[in-house]
């Protein structure tokens, strides 16, 4: 077992956090350019390997052996070097978020300790951006907000910051402040110092951009008026109360924005200091009786994700796991908290795409990538010498809802055995009711991606083809067995049980939902953890 004090050490100096943003804000570019500035490769565009960019997997595999980059498909793990020479390990993790959600892309939140929150400059807040922060507030988790692309035109700054203090009831406090209008990006205020911090285009963006930290003495003999008028607003923000406040930051009440271009790679160091200094780093985890397992505990970890292998080459499941506490080392044999069987890590993994290399160590806040685990959960947690055990992911509340039938009659016992396999994994939630019968159970997803990928599992793993008839509701209520006659006989309202027991009553919309609250003042309705906007 290692050293305590090794393990805080380590805690102390991680930061796990995840990028929360609406498809095209700018998230893959992001992602690049701090990887980027941590000087972890050199130039931009290697890393998602996008058509047009410039690298592949295995590239990966030689940068993560020659710069000790460790990659997977659901975590990038990079050292940062702060301005005073402290090494920061960053763990940046995926939200695998396109136009589709799943619950997947919810559940990596259970496993950070800070979100930053990437906004386009044109757009503002858009929906799947709120979705994910509603995720992260009702978890408590700290958000850092990332105005990007202010190169291109766009907002106007302070009517953004109206926006996120309007929509989301947090309290920017601006660490920086554009210096010129988007579409004019000359670099920004750093409201800490007071100084100008100029960007340089460098070719293509492809480079770090160099900056110069220019006293504010000079600074309007270098960028004219626009320097004066981030002064004016810098002032105007400072008379508001906006200035940045651990306190409120760290209990959710605010959130430190920061401007950048990450195409230009402007403003990314800015962001990378700011994990370093502000960012919380882990501090143990609660466990389902509320007891704090603090991180220089021995070894525990929760599993955030599993996913099975869809490529035929690799057709096991790996479990993702977040490390909470002590020192993971690969070969140890630890405890699944939930059968209290021994688990064997010889196969713990870094995984990437469909290459995978070995991880021998971890710490908390890391992640680990645990192959043949078919024993493994979304929630589970694993430990070694005292047990805990960590409460249950929360399921999201599901929006898309579709009754699943076996196509092939004589596979009946396969359709059993693969709904009730992609449920306990967390593939899809699975309803059931009297009324619709074993042999119809309604799938219940956040995210209609959910769908296919059990459609597609049913076929290459189970061999029990199914087909999928979507219902019209959209919105979904907890409620209690003692209402569900009454629901259940109203138009537009379904009633259904979940396989953990619980009762869920499904609406066509949430103006219908609305509308039954309102006619029926007794009945008890509620939310499940809002995923969505319903
Ligand atoms: P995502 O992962 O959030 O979906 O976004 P991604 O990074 O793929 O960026 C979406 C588009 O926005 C890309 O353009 C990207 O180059 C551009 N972009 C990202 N950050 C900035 C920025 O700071 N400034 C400007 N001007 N553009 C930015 P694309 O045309 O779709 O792809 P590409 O051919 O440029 O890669």
């Amino acid at each position: 077992m290692s050293n305590p004090t090794d393990v805080s050490n380590e805690a102390r100096r991680r930061r796990t956090f995840a990028v929360i943003s609406h498809p095209d804000a700018g998230k893959s570019t992001l992602t690049e350019a701090l990887v980027l500035h941590a000087k972890a490769i050199t130039e931009a565009g290697a890393i998602h390997g996008k058509s047009g960019r410039r690298s592949t997997v295995s590239d990966w595999m030689e940068m993560e052996k020659a710069r000790g980059i460790s990659i997977t498909s659901t975590a990038l793990q990079f050292p940062y070097t702060t301005n005073a020479g402290d090494i920061c390990i960053i763990n940046l993790l995926d939200t695998p978020g396109h136009a589709d959600f799943s619950e997947d892309t919810y559940r990596v939140l259970t496993a950070v300790d800070s979100a930053v929150m990437l906004i386009d400059a044109a757009k503002g807040l858009e929906p799947q951006t709120l979705k994910l922060f509603q995720v992260c507030r009702h978890r408590r988790i700290p958000i850092i907000t990332v105005i990007n692309k202010w190169d291109r035109p766009g907002r106007h700054a302070l009517e953004l910051m109206d926006e996120i203090q309007a929509e989301i009831g947090l309290r920017p406090t601006p660490l920086t402040w554009p210096v010129g209008i988007a579409g004019d990006f000359k670099g920004v205020l750093d409201r800490r110092t007071g100084n100008f911090i100029r960007f340089t285009r460098t070719a293509g963006g492809a480079t770090a951009a160099p900056e110069e930290h220019i006293d504010p003495s000079r600074a309007h003999d270098v960028a004219g008026v626009d320097w004066d008028t981030a002064v004016e607003e810098s002032e105007l923000l400072e008379a508001d109360g906006a200035d940045f406040d651990p306190e409120t930051f760290l209990n959710c009440t605010s959130t430190p924005v920061l401007f950048t271009s990450a195409a230009l790679n402007f403003g990314v160091n800015q962001l990378l200091d700011v994990l370093a200094q502000l960012a919380p780093p882990p501090a143990g985890q609660r466990d389902v009786d509320g007891n704090l397992r603090e991180a220089d505990a021995p070894f525990s970890a929760f599993v955030f994700k599993v996913q099975a292998g869809m490529d035929s080459a690799h057709r096991d499941r790996i479990a993702y796991a977040r490390v909470c506490s002590g020192t993971f080392e690969r070969g140890d044999v630890l405890t699944h908290a939930s059968t209290g069987k021994p688990f064997v890590t010889k196969y713990a993994q870094s995984v990437f795409g469909r290459e995978r290399s070995t991880l021998d160590t971890a710490w908390p806040g890391d992640v680990i990538g645990l192959a043949n685990a078919a024993a493994l959960r979304p929630g589970d947690t694993l430990y070694q010498d005292v047990a805990v055990k960590y409460p249950p992911i929360p399921s999201f509340s599901p929006e898309h809802f579709s009754v699943a039938r076996g196509t092939d009659p004589s596979k009946h016992k396969q359709f059993r055995k693969g709904i009730e396999q992609l449920d306990q994994e967390g593939v899809v939630q699975v309803l059931k009711s009297d009324r619709r019968g074993d042999q119809a159970p309604v799938l219940a997803a956040v995210g209609p991606m959910q769908f296919e990928v059990a459609s597609h599992r049913m076929t290459a793993e189970f061999s029990a083809p199914i087909s999928l008839e979507p219902l019209p509701y959209t919105v979904a209520r907890i409620c209690d067995p003692e209402d569900a006659e009454v629901l259940a006989k109203l138009a537009s309202v379904e009633v259904f049980t979940r396989t953990d027991g619980v009762m869920l009553a499904v609406f066509s919309t949430k103006w219908r939902l609305e509308n039954v609250i309102r006619e029926n003042p007794d009945i008890h309705l509620r939310s499940l953890v809002a995923a969505g906007s319903n």
